[in-house]
């Protein structure tokens, strides 16, 4: 059997699983490319069983991409992504649709039956009045005990870009692809992405959310949230930089706060800081000459 990377770093994965490993800790730049693995051989897997979708068939080997052109890729998450599906919102304000999905949510079916989830639902904070919409990845250890997405380490990353920007929490709204904490064994404080599964299973009401809100521009942060709602295979690095279009909404990928809290880099923040300044010009936000110069390397 021939080997390929992907092979290799299955069986070094494996290798520490057998030596009792539970944990590692792997880069954004990991993290991204094996987030497209994962996608590409779900894609595979897929068309190879048209019938059962979700079926845990082996998968075929997934060609380690290079640079995946970021086209649209429709076979992702097709239905979910156009806010139809089984969910009809009622009539009423907007607070009476939010407190309807956010029920909904709670029980959600779809997410429960996986059984990967945890119990606890952390729906989404902010103002549904505003104009911008965050969404992140999913609670973790913090937002699980306070039912409040983004208030743990990079929460306050997040409050301090909202800040730069001149916004506060109670301005925009804030929320996350999956509604509940993903479960591991054993687990304390530790956290672990969603499955492409997960997200797919609670796809649906954040695109109710959406549709709810209706906001002028939507910021993904990090690639589980970009990919999950994009339905655009790629890492952060290639999807960030540009406008991508979500039923008519603008939506920018930038990294995720927890990304900055590893990095120190100021070219990292400035990456993201960029893509605020993109946000804030196409809202028609001020901008000042000050904001413009955060985080520019010294000369
Ligand atoms: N990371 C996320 O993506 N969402 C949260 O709510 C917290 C951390």
């Amino acid at each position: 059997m021939t080997s390929t990377p992907n092979s290799l770093f299955r069986h070094y994965l494996n290798s520490l699983i057998q030596r009792g490993t539970t944990r590692a800790s792997l880069t954004e730049e990991a993290r991204d490319v094996l987030r497209t693995w994962y996608v590409t051989a779900k894609k595979g897997s897929r068309a190879h069983s048209p019938s059962s979708p979700s079926s845990p068939s082996p998968r075929p080997e997934p060609q380690p991409t290079k640079t995946p052109p970021p086209s649209t890729n429709p076979e992702l998450f097709p239905e979910e992504r156009k806010p139809s599906s089984s969910i009809t919102l009622p009539e009423g304000t907007m607070e009476d649709k939010l407190q309807y999905l956010r029920d909904l949510a709670q029980n959600w079916k779809p997410a429960r039956d996986l059984n990967s989830l945890r119990d606890t639902m952390v729906f989404a904070t902010g103002n549904p009045h505003t104009q911008l919409m965050l969404i992140g990845e999913a609670p973790g250890y913090y937002e699980e005990v306070q039912r409040e997405p983004f208030v743990g380490r990079a929460g306050e990353k997040l409050n301090q870009i909202l800040k730069a920007m001149g916004l506060s929490r109670d301005m925009v709204y804030i929320s996350n692809i999956v509604k509940f904490r993903p479960s591991l064994p054993n687990q304390r404080t530790n956290n672990r992405a969603p499955t492409p599964e997960e997200i797919e299973a609670c796809l649906p009401i954040i695109m109710h959310e959406i549709q709810v809100i209706q906001p002028k521009m939507i910021i993904a942060l990090g690639g589980t949230a970009a990919v999950g709602l994009l339905g655009e295979q790629g890492s952060v690095s290639s999807m960030r930089g540009r406008f991508h279009d979500l039923n008519g909404i603008p939506v920018r990928v930038t990294y995720h706060p927890s990304y900055l809290l590893r990095s120190d880099n100021p070219r990292e923040k400035r990456k993201v800081w960029e893509d605020m300044l993109a946000v804030m010009e196409r809202m028609g936000m001020p901008v000042s000459e000050k904001q413009r110069g955060y985080f520019l390397p010294r000369e």
